[in-house]
């Protein structure tokens, strides 16, 4: 049976690099705070106890946690002193557990569970630690894993530490640390300062450990998998690297993008299969995309944002763009038609409902079959308070309108071209809310030729 397993998120980094008011692991990728990613990460593997590190008056950070994984328990490091004291900030937890426990960064949200699962395995083979190690490309700064001739780690030895030999050695610390001791609390009170940056390093944990008898390994992971966030520059870098891995699971599931650089998917997307998806297409948090739906180039589609968390659905073989924007509460029906410059907000549009071109589609509901002519406005909001509005089946609602809601077109109705709607139409009833046409017969020669005559 596997050993229970506790999991210790560090997260009292400062982050000052990212000169921002938001702490760094709350800053997001693909629609997700950094620590979602690595929590959402974790949870694979079904650690039975979850710690948080963070610093002073993070408050903010243990909130995001908590909404990620309830169960997590916070702790506050009080001063910035090493990984080992920040791992030691949690003694509480590492005292009252008996097993595995897994220390992770906050900050490196490209990291994958099988890896994460393949350091569990080497617990199991035997291991008392297990270091995540791999092939940097440029390994200026970080901590190098020392490998014996047969393969074991024998010590990590961090940049500002490391001899000339040490940093020729290509293979580095990726910072996520696995351990199987019998106390991992009383081996790292044993760690000290003596070193250069005068930090208490949780690397040394390897030699300790080594000292007592346990055997420590590395697993190797690819290079993108512990790219640490520092700035903003490794935040897009980390975003575009997760844009890239999704959008490939999206085509292997069965979905088409044209152009898949520049389709921009959230963490929890849903798309189905024969999902055809054209160039530039951003698509927010809350979006669920069922089968055979097409999306034209240039659209915007967002289900959850500040304010609003209804979600955006679209069912089977909708289509939707060139240029159209989805917000919130856009429940988008079967077959249906939402075509250029359209918006759709609060609104659910029922199947083979169409609305073509240039229109606001806001706090509603449009009926199954019906036609929302060009240039349709739902004019929801009166300054104070936003208003339904309730639109029949096979209604069929004339160009350039303005439905003033609160306000019900029956199933069936005409609204005339040009309307202002403030009353309720009954079913099958044409509405014709504009001024009268007035014609005046020969009043267009009779003005020309008046003016002829001044000149
Ligand atoms: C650490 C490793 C190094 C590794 C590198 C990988 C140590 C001593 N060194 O170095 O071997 O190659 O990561 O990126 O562990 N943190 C706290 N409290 C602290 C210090 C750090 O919570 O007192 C957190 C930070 O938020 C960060 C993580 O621990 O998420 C790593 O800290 P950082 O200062 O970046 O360590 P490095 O010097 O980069
Ligand atoms: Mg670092």
């Amino acid at each position: 049976m596997a050993a229970s397993l506790l999991t210790v998120v560090l997260a009292a980094g400062l982050g000052t690099r990212m000169r921002s008011d938001t702490p760094k692991v709350l800053h997001r990728i693909a629609g997700r705070s950094m620590l979602g990613h690595v929590l959402d990460t974790v949870r694979v593997l079904t650690p039975e106890r979850l710690a948080l590190v963070v610093g002073p008056g993070m408050e903010d950070v243990a909130a995001e946690g908590r909404a990620a994984a309830p169960a997590i328990e916070t702790y506050v490091q009080a001063e910035r002193r090493g990984t080992a004291d920040a791992v030691l900030a949690a003694a509480a937890a590492l005292d009252g557990h008996a097993g595995d426990v897994l220390v992770l960064y906050g900050d490196t949200p490209l990291l994958m569970s099988e890896t994460l699962s393949r350091m569990r395995a080497a617990l199991e083979e035997g291991a008392g630690v297990v270091v995540l190690g791999f092939e940097a490309a440029d390994p200026t700064g970080y901590g190098r894993l020392l490998i014996d001739a047969d393969g074991g780690l024998v010590a990590i030895r961090e940049y500002a530490d490391a001899s000339e030999a040490e940093r020729r050695l290509r293979l580095c610390n990726g910072g996520v640390m696995a351990f199987r001791v019998r106390s991992l609390a009383a081996l790292l009170r044993r760690i000290n300062t003596s070193n250069a940056k005068g930090e208490l390093y949780l690397t040394d944990a390897v030699e300790l450990a080594r000292a007592e008898g346990y055997t420590a390994r590395a697993v190797v992971c690819n290079e993108e998998e512990v790219l640490g966030v520092n700035d903003r520059s490794q935040l897009a870098m980390a975003e575009a690297i997760w844009q890239c891995r999704r959008r490939l699971k999206v085509m292997r599931n069965g979905a088409t993008l044209v152009n898949p650089e520049t389709v921009w998917l959230s963490y929890d997307t849903a798309i189905g299969r024969d999902v055809l998806i054209e160039p530039n297409v951003v698509i927010g948090p809350g979006v669920a995309i069922e089968d055979c739906v097409t999306i034209h180039a240039n659209c915007h589609i967002v289900g959850i944002d500040g304010k609003n968390r209804g979600g955006v659905r679209l069912r089977q073989g909708a289509i939707v763009g060139p240029f159209a924007r989805l917000r919130p509460g856009a429940d988008i029906g079967p077959d249906v038609h939402i075509g250029n410059f359209v918006e759709v907000k609060n609104t659910v549009i029922e199947a083979g409902a169409k609305a073509n071109h240039l229109a606001y589609v806001g706090d509603g509901r449009v009926g199954a079959g019906a036609n929302i002519g060009a240039g349709t406005i739902f004019c929801n909001y009166d300054g104070f308070e936003k208003h339904h509005t309730d639109i029949g089946v096979g209604a069929f609602i004339g160009s350039n309108s303005s439905l003033v809601a609160p306000v019900k077109i029956g199933d069936g109705a005409y609204i005339g071209s040009g309307s202002v709607i403030t009353k309720d139409v009954p079913a099958d009833a044409l509405a014709v809310g504009r001024a009268p046409q007035e014609v005046r017969e020969g009043w267009a020669a009779r003005y020309r030729a008046r003016r002829q005559r001044r000149k």
